[in-house]
């Protein structure tokens, strides 16, 4: 349906099917900052524009929802002053990237554990939601402080409790039950769970995300560090998952 031409080789970029829901796990900003003798955040600030391209791109191509891990629960360990940059990026998000994003009929939602973020972060993140909280094209959900195990540690609580206040038996719990009490349960139902997942800088591990929703995801992995990921990346990625044959455990 889509036909892209590659700029220099003008090799044709077919793309039958694009997945509804793609997770990115944004990697390798540290590294690339590094090859240019920049500080580490500076491959943060390249990142958010990356992110941006990638974003717009998705959504000219008809991508419902784009799941990218920013921060997860495990990054607190890095130094303060880097934690400190990373939690400042929603601020700059919101007044650099918001305005074009919200005229591209984005939503922005977010999961994770947002008791531990500083409160301009949340304030800057809360904003966002709701200038674009009517927006019915591409959803940019921020996976934010979050970890896939707490995830469904929470979720087995929340269950477990209604087991004991009688509100459900153990007999009613079903997988759609489990993915109702994940954090994804905003999503709507058809787009929960990632079609593909893409992974940058050449790292093959998926890092605590999101484990339960991406149990049949198709997995992409590329040497790209995240920064130098652009529209062209995305379609190639979009391009090899068109090339695989999604089973679901069938023939
Ligand atoms: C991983 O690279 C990247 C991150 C931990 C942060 C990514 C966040 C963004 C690109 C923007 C988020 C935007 C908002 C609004 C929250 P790394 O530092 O692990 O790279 P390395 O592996 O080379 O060290």
């Amino acid at each position: 349906m889509f036909t892209f031409f590659k700029s220099q080789k003008q090799k044709e970029v077919h793309l039958d099917q694009v997945p509804k829901h793609i997770g990115i796990i944004m990697d390798g900003n540290g590294r690339w900052a590094k090859k240019r003798m920049q500080p580490r955040v500076m491959g943060h600030k390249a990142g958010m524009d990356a992110l941006q391209r990638v974003t717009i791109e998705a959504s000219n191509l008809g991508v419902k929802v784009l799941t990218v891990y920013a921060f997860s629960t495990e990054n607190w360990s890095r130094p303060e002053d880097e934690v400190a940059f990373i939690m400042n990026l929603p601020v700059e998000f919101f007044d650099k990237y918001v305005p074009e994003l919200h005229k591209n009929n984005v939503r922005v939602q977010m999961i994770g554990d947002s008791s531990r973020l500083p409160k301009d972060t949340i304030d800057a993140m809360t904003r966002a939601l709701e200038t674009t909280k009517h927006n019915s094209g591409l959803v940019l959900n921020f996976a934010l402080n979050y970890g896939g195990r707490a995830e469904i540690t929470e979720a087995m609580k929340a269950i477990a409790q209604d087991v004991l206040d009688a509100k459900i038996n153990p007999g009613d719990i079903t997988e759609d039950l489990i993915s109702n009490h994940l954090m994804t349960n905003h999503l709507p139902y058809l787009y929960r769970d990632p079609d593909l997942v893409i992974r940058t800088s050449g790292e093959l591990r998926t890092s605590n995300f999101l484990p339960w929703q991406i149990a049949y995801s198709e997995l992409y992995f590329t040497d790209k560090m995240w920064p130098d990921f652009d529209e062209l990346a995305l379609k190639e990625a979009i391009a090899e998952f068109n090339q695989r044959h999604r089973r679901f455990g069938g023939v």
